[in-house]
């Protein structure tokens, strides 16, 4: 088998789900992860920890890790393989851990007003709290990701300063986070944005393998977002099935790049994702028929037509 030449973290049981008012049944969340990991997905976020008043949609996180299918995943035998479970402070880390998951994602703002209105504390507040999430998940064996959010804009505040940006990936490296994940929560970043803030976290001394590209797709630019990232040298990306995705707390803003639109460029590319581009579009298919929504991914919905 090929090594992937570029890393994709599927984000669709989390971001995908998280904002979608209707009740999903834990069943159909268990069939989504088993679907991603049968088309080869080698990293996929399984859920949230987070305040059921926040996210009422994710409410049932406890049932979705302790499943045993999802404990399968948490065996060692799976090696290679990642599972992160997004969480936002230490009582959502304890619950993770509890149930047995190896890796945890944490998240801050770059911006306040979207820092209040998500994890209700300032820039400041959550840097230090995912700080110690990320100092005891690291010393319980846990590897952390990072999130950075609104890093082009914000729904209260406006424009983002890159400087905002810089100093929340180098607090969260810095903490232990093994990479950061840019995310454009509004979806309004283009290219030109892209490649602007890529040499301004490089030339202040990020390196690029550290970073991964969050691309929401509220302009219809986020296809090109990842390709711009990745001739700046980024190399993971993370994407939804079905182009999936949004926050209650970024009204208007669409959702991720749909994962097969990525596979389909990058296939296209020659540059290789370890993901099975057919069982990919099914699953695609398969999950906004449940979610009774029409298929965002345009690849998916071409493909699926052939
Ligand atoms: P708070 O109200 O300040 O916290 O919320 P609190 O400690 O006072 O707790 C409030 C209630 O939540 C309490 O319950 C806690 O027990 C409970 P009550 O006693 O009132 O019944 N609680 C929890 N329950 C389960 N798991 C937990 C947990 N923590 C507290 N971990 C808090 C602060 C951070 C908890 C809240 O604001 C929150 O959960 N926010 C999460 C919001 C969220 O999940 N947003 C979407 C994910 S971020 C995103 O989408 C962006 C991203 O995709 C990147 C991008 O696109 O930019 C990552
Ligand atoms: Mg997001």
């Amino acid at each position: 088998i090929q090594t992937p030449q570029v890393r994709i973290v599927e984000v669709g049981p989390r971001d995908g789900l998280q904002n979608i008012r209707e009740k999903v049944p834990t069943q159909t969340k268990l069939e989504l992860i088993r679907r991603l990991r049968d088309a080869g997905l080698r990293t996929i976020e399984l859920t949230s920890v987070v305040s059921p008043r926040a996210i009422p949609q994710l409410a049932d996180c406890r049932e979705v890790l302790g499943h045993s299918s999802v404990k399968a995943l948490f065996q060692p035998d799976q090696a290679g393989l990642r599972f992160p479970v997004l969480v936002p402070n230490v009582k959502g880390l304890e619950i993770a851990v509890n149930h047995g998951v190896k890796e945890v994602a944490v998240f801050i703002s770059a911006t306040e007003g979207f820092s209040k209105a998500n994890i209700n504390c300032s820039v400041e507040q959550g840097i230090a709290r995912a700080g110690e999430v990320a100092g005891l998940a690291r010393k319980a064996g846990v590897a952390v990701r990072g999130y950075v959010s609104c890093i082009f804009r914000d729904p209260f505040d406006g424009p983002t300063p890159e400087a905002a940006v810089l100093r929340c990936v180098t607090s969260l490296l810095a903490a232990g986070c093994y990479e950061v994940s840019l995310g454009d929560t509004l979806g309004v970043g283009s290219p030109s944005n892209v490649h602007t803030l890529i040499q301004y976290l490089t030339s202040h001394g990020v390196p690029i393998d550290k970073l991964a590209g969050h691309f929401h797709d509220t302009y219809g630019q986020a296809v090109a977002n990842v390709w711009e990232a990745y001739t700046c040298g980024m190399r993971v990306f993370d994407s939804s099935v079905g182009g999936l995705g949004g926050c209650p707390f970024a009204p208007g803003a669409k959702g991720n790049v749909a994962s097969e639109d990525l596979v389909y460029m990058f296939h296209n590319a020659g540059i290789s994702t370890g993901v099975d581009l057919a069982k990919l579009v099914e699953t695609g298919e398969w999950i906004s028929r449940q979610l009774s929504q029409s298929n965002s991914s345009r690849a998916g919905k071409a493909l699926s037509i052939k």
